[in-house]
């Protein structure tokens, strides 16, 4: 199979808070102008392009990530340095806990514009 996830569009409140939060959060270089996105480049080459939701709802849509052991601690460490809310869970009833599942390490987290965001160690299938 060669298909591959290029890019998504990721709708926000404020294009240009959203990729500055994520590019700091995951500690990656800033977003590209394009258009009118911001893009933000990861590393199996998946182009988030954020864009201002221009007065429109912003759905909430789920963004999951995989990261090394040293990207999780790094990451986290942001998070808790900010002192953002994160969850064990994606129900966010276990607050201030990170999960363990498939052996690694896994935690719940929003960005500015309420989407959840995901870190995970290992993928969800254990492989
Ligand atoms: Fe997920």
């Amino acid at each position: 199979m060669a298909i591959k996830l290029n890019h998504t569009i990721v709708h926000s409140k404020d294009k240009r808070a959203a990729a500055e939060f994520f590019t700091e959060i995951f500690g990656l270089p800033k977003a590209k102008r394009f258009y009118d996105f911001l893009d933000v480049a990861v590393a199996n080459d998946v182009t988030l392009a954020f864009l201002d939701a221009d007065g429109m709802d912003v759905q909430m849509q789920h963004y999951a990530f995989l990261v090394s052991e040293p990207e999780f601690d790094q990451i986290f460490g942001r998070i808790k340095g900010r002192k953002l809310k994160y969850w064990a869970d994606p129900g966010r009833k276990e607050e201030g806990k990170i999960n363990h599942h498939f052996g690694g390490r896994g935690v719940y987290f929003e960005d500015p514009s309420g989407h959840l965001l995901e870190i995970i160690t290992r993928p969800y299938e254990g492989g």
